[in-house]
Parts: structure tokens; sequence; C-alpha cells
């Protein structure tokens, strides 16, 4: 279907579209109650069917019954290497080099501490101003922690090229940027970091799972990622880390747990650091999350990323088309890159009433959500979302801002999450 040609795309176009649509036959593999519309996937990724059956027979048979022998015998011990190798095939990088652990905040600070032996004598740790705050704060704290011995150093987009000088060690971006929707290009920064002397660590948080990721074709040094968002693992889902095999003997762990260690169930008093990916898991897995993700990593990988990428662009460049056509002089701004080469699976407006027009658009359940100060965040996971949802949706958000709906009290209250 042509999202951006010079007719507009009607409702039946869309239906069209949907009925062509190779990757259709998803949709019915996840729970999606009828009359929502669900963009939100790029921050909780929707509930595949299989996840329920998994975890009953997880939290059954295998705790039920198994007890602790199922550290053993159902393969707990080794999931967060099982998960991690069939996450790796989705990013490019090889078995032994990803595993499933912790959350993303805690596998950056393995990064980052990693990054900084691997390149001893410097010391800026450096990234994006406005990039995803965990990804920020983690670099101050290492900067506290360090007490001056490193510095968190942070530049506008544009100036990082310049930004790369002879003291950084580790340049750290988010692939695609959580506000804005647009994705870096992966081998050109990698080389140029590189080319400086620094490492690269990437936060594949929204992309991995949308788009395709080729870690060891741009030669990246380190990758994180999130479980719940596009791989669907649940709410806290464990995340992951990448490593690159070259690097994984020279950079002992800085967070030296016990499930790192080489034999853990020595029981040594001395740590031995195992000897390949393993090392950077930290504390005993969350096993019932692990299954959890590990069913959605299993549906994500019956999918061609290719064939989902391009529906992937084909929703964003529908949404903005249909929202320029039927929202016009309301206040809106796009936010995100309108070329869908370099957009992730978002689209992304800015409006001065964003929050409350949000909220009448969850309302009218149409789900996305909001990013202060003035962001509307539309995510399109290409296993589920089809192209009439989109239509609906931009539908639903020009009759909002038509009646003004959003202009209510209640939807001017900010809740926690937004
Ligand atoms: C780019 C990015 N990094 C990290 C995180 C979250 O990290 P954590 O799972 O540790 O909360 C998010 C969450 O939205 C994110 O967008």
């Amino acid at each position: 279907m042509s999202t951006n040609g010079p007719t507009l795309p009607n409702r039946s176009d869309c239906e069209a579209g949907d009925a062509a649509d190779p990757l259709a036959a998803f949709r019915d593999r996840f729970v999606l109650e009828d009359g929502v519309i669900y963009l939100d996937g790029n921050s909780l990724g929707a509930l595949p069917k299989a996840t329920a059956g998994r975890l009953a027979a997880v939290v059954e048979e295998e705790w039920g019954r198994g007890l602790i022998r199922s550290w053993n015998t159902a393969g707990w011990m080794d999931q967060p290497r099982r998960v991690g190798d069939k996450i790796a095939a989705l990013i490019g990088a090889r078995p032994g080099e990803v595993v499933a652990a912790d959350s993303t905040s805690v596998n950056i600070f393995k990064a980052l501490t990693a990054a900084l032996q691997l390149n001893p004598g410097r010391r800026v740790l450096l990234s994006e101003r406005g990039s995803f705050p965990t990804d920020i704060y983690m670099m101050q704290g290492l900067e506290i922690l360090l007490d001056g011995r490193v510095e968190a150093r942070f530049v506008d987009a544009g100036e990082i090229g310049a930004a790369l000088d002879g003291d950084v060690a580790a340049l750290l971006l988010t692939h695609v940027h959580y506000k804005t929707g647009r994705a870096w290009d992966m081998a050109a920064l990698t080389r140029a970091a590189q080319d400086a002397g620094a490492l690269v660590i990437w936060d594949l948080s929204h992309s991995a799972g949308a788009l395709p990721v080729d870690l060891n074709g741009a030669g990246a040094d380190f990758a994180v990622g999130c479980g719940y968002k596009y791989l669907n693992g649940g709410p806290g889902a464990p995340a992951y880390i990448f490593v690159a095999e070259r690097h994984q003997a020279g950079a002992p762990p800085a967070l030296a747990g016990w499930m790192g260690h080489a034999a853990p169930f020595e029981f040594d008093d001395r740590y031995w650091p195992s000897a390949g990916i393993e090392r950077y898991r930290c504390g005993t897995p969350a096993v019932l999350g692990m299954a959890a993700l590990e069913a959605g990593v299993d549906l994500l990988a019956e999918a061609d990323m290719a064939a989902l990428r391009e529906k992937s662009c084909r929703l964003g460049d529908l949404f903005l088309s249909l929202t320029e056509a039927l929202c016009p002089d309301q206040g809106f701004a796009v936010a995100c890159p309108t070329d869908a080469a370099v957009r992730g699976s978002q689209v992304s407006l800015h409006h001065e009433h964003g929050y409350a027009i949000m909220q009448a658009l969850i309302d009218a359940r149409v789900i996305g959500d909001f990013r202060a100060p003035d962001i509307l965040r539309f995510g399109f996971a290409p296993l589920y979302v089809r192209y009439v949802d989109v239509y609906d949706a931009v539908a639903t958000l020009a009759e909002i801002m038509r009646n003004r709906a959003w202009d209510r009290p209640e939807f001017q209250v900010r809740a926690a999450v937004t």
C-alpha cells in the first residue's frame, strides 16, 4: 500500500493494505482487546497468547513440582544464555555474545565500566544531550563514584562527531531516540568513534525487534536493551547485554556477582569470572520474567525482520500523512524525522496540550503515551498494528481536536506514569 503518494489513503485502502500484509497472521498470536488501538508497543509490548501458558507451566510444573531441582532439570541455570542467544539472532550478534540479565540501567553500568577498563588512559564518557535519562544518569553516577577520574560529557546530536577527541573512552548512544524516534547510522557512527579510539555502546531499547540491527556488521563493541518493548517480554522483563567476543576476556566485570563466576557452586572466596558472556550475569536470574521474555522473543524470531521494517515505515508514513491531512491548523508540529529511513518505529508530535490530548485519546481507546514537555508518542509494533488501526487512530485524534474533547479537567491531571 502506498502511504505517501499523491492521494491520501482512505479506510478501504488501509483494509486492503492489511489484507495484503505478509505479517497479518501474527496479530492473532497476541491478546488484544477488540476496539482498543494499541500504539504503545515501544513502551510495553502486547501480551503474546503463548506467554500465559508458558508461565503457567513454569509456575505449576517447574516451580510447583520441580522445586529447587528445576535449576538443573528445567534449564533455569542456562536460561540467561539461552535467551541471550535467541536475542543475539535478532540483533546481528553471534551465540555467546548476548546474555539476558538485570535491567537496561544495570547493563549500561556494566558496559560503561567494561569500556573504561578496555580503554585505559582515557577519561571521558560521551553521550548525547537529551538522551534517555537512565543512560545519562548512569554516566553521571560513575563520574561521582570515580571521583573525578572520569568525566561524563554531553553534547548535542550534531556535535557528536566533533566531540570524539583523544580523551573519549566510550560513546553511549541510543540507536533510536526515545522521544524523536530518530535513528543513528550505527555503522557510520561506530566507525567514526572507533577511528577516534573510542569504544561504542548502543542502547537498542527502541530498535531491537522493530528494525534490523546488525551489531557485528557495524563492528559494535557493546549493546544493551530492554526486554519489555518490541521484544514483548512483559512489564519489567529482564534486559540484555551484548559484548563483542573480542572484548569479553579483557574486561573483568565491575559487578562481580556470583552468577558470573566461572564455577558459582564452588563457593570460592576468590572471584574468577566465567570465560565468556556469562561473566556479565550478576545475581540469580528472574526465572519467571525470563520465561515470559523467552516467549516474546520466540514469537518475534518467526518474523522476517525486513518485512517488519517495511511495514513499520509504512505505518509511520501513513500516520504522518493522515495527521497532516486530517488535523491541519490544530497546533501539532512533527517531532520525528519525516524520512522513514532515519526514523525508528514511532511517530512523535509536539503539542502544547500534548498530555491532555493523549489522555483524551486513551479515553477513546487509542493508547499511545506522552513524554514531557510536549510530545505525543505513537509506536507501531508491526507484528500486531494494522494500517486500519492507524487510520482509526488519526480519525479519533482529528475528532478530539475538532470538538476539543481534550479540554476537560480530568485530562489535565498528571499520572505517575505518562
Ligand atoms: C533508551 C532506553 N534505555 C533504557 C530504558 C529503561 O531502562 P530500565 O529497563 O533499566 O528501566 C528505557 C525505557 O524506556 C529506554 O527508553
